[in-house]
């Protein structure tokens, strides 16, 4: 009996120590992590790591402002800053070079049998109305539009805050408010051209002869050669697809999530630099370029001999349909057509 009560009080006093001895540990090893201001910080920071999200409660209506990084901002924000800076330089100076090169070498297209001295209407008044109020929004949204792109490393540094800031906003309500004629250009352009702007066999054979731009052939057309219709369809489609981006850009969050806004900044932008760099080759050839273009959409008549080297099958048309005979008048049409 006095063996078992003295074994009693060993494992009694080894188990009281073993409480005393865990007792002793530090303070913060006993706390719980939630209230440890280390610990947690340690959590955010392995958090912020995990999910690159800085997101909180805030009281502002708009719930959206209270996430303050994300990594798909991150990722756009690199394409506004870096890549679409990149993109749109390459592809702006390319085509400038590319067209001075082939100016350099090729000069302008001339009227090889020489001007006629006659006359025949290509576009008429509404064309050419419809043309220069969707060509001059262009010009204008094009410049406002790289301002929001390029200005700021570009454009402040030259001119100062100030002179910037004021530019700047003007900019902007200039691309705001053009965007509607523009859209209307663009779906008339679509109305009035259309016809003559379904693709055919005959453009197959004016791409493979090089369209009498890269040579001095003169490959047969109608109202539209091959690369008339690219340009007719550069516009339509390209101008459809900046419209719409655009006014998705305009009215933000109508049916979108940042997201899809994101999407629609980067297709925005990305098919406007091509967009320009097209229009860029629209303006060469209609200027410089060729001989005789600008009129057709100047005084809207180009020169009888024009019109027989670049669209002989159109002057045909125009003859049965008015009565006339000049397509017979002129013997200098070239074997080609
Ligand atoms: C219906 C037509 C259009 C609408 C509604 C529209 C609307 C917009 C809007 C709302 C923005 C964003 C502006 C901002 O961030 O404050 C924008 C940016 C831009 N737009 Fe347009 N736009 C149109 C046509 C065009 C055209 C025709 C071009 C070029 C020829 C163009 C080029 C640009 C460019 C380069 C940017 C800047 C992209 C960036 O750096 O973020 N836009 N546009």
């Amino acid at each position: 009996m006095t063996v078992a009560l003295a074994k009693f009080r060993v494992i009694v006093g080894a188990l009281t120590l073993l409480v005393m001895a865990l007792g002793a540990q530090p303070v913060s090893a006993q706390q719980p992590t939630s209230v440890n201001p280390q610990a947690s910080a340690v959590k955010e920071e392995q958090l912020f790591q995990e999910l690159n999200r800085i997101s909180g409660r805030c009281t502002l209506p708009d719930q959206k402002a209270c996430t303050i990084e994300q990594p798909a901002g991150r990722d756009w924000r690199h394409f506004h800053e870096v890549t679409l800076r990149w993109i749109g330089g390459l592809v702006i100076i390319g085509i400038l070079a590319v067209l001075l090169v082939f100016y350099l070498w090729r000069g302008m297209v001339r009227i090889e049998s020489g001007r006629s001295g006659r006359t025949i209407v290509r576009f008429n008044a509404f064309e050419r109305f419809v043309h220069w109020m969707t060509a001059t929004c262009f010009i204008i949204l094009a410049l406002s539009g790289l301002n929001i792109t390029f200005g700021r490393p570009l454009l402040l540094p030259l001119i100062g805050a100030d002179t910037f800031t004021a530019w700047s906003q003007w900019a902007k309500y200039a691309h705001n408010y053009l965007s509607f004629p523009f859209t209307i250009g663009v779906f008339l352009i679509f109305l009035i051209w259309i016809a003559g702007n379904i693709p055919n066999r005959v453009d197959l054979e004016w791409l493979k002869r090089g369209g009498g731009i890269v040579g001095h052939d003169h490959p047969p057309a109608y109202r539209f050669n091959a690369g008339q219709k690219m340009i007719y369809w550069i516009v339509v489609l390209g101008g459809g697809a900046v419209a719409v981006t655009g006014y998705m850009l305009m009215f933000p969050f109508y049916g979108t999530d940042i997201a899809s806004m994101q999407a629609a900044q980067i297709s925005h932008a990305v098919v406007a630099v091509l967009f320009i760099a097209a229009m860029i080759g629209h303006i060469y050839i209609g200027t410089v370029g060729m001989e005789g273009a600008f009129e057709a959409m100047g005084s809207g008549a180009v020169d009888l001999n024009w019109a027989r080297e670049h669209h002989n099958l159109w002057l045909e048309e125009e003859s049965v349909r008015t009565g006339s005979n000049e397509t017979r008048r002129q013997p200098a049409a070239t074997p080609a057509e």
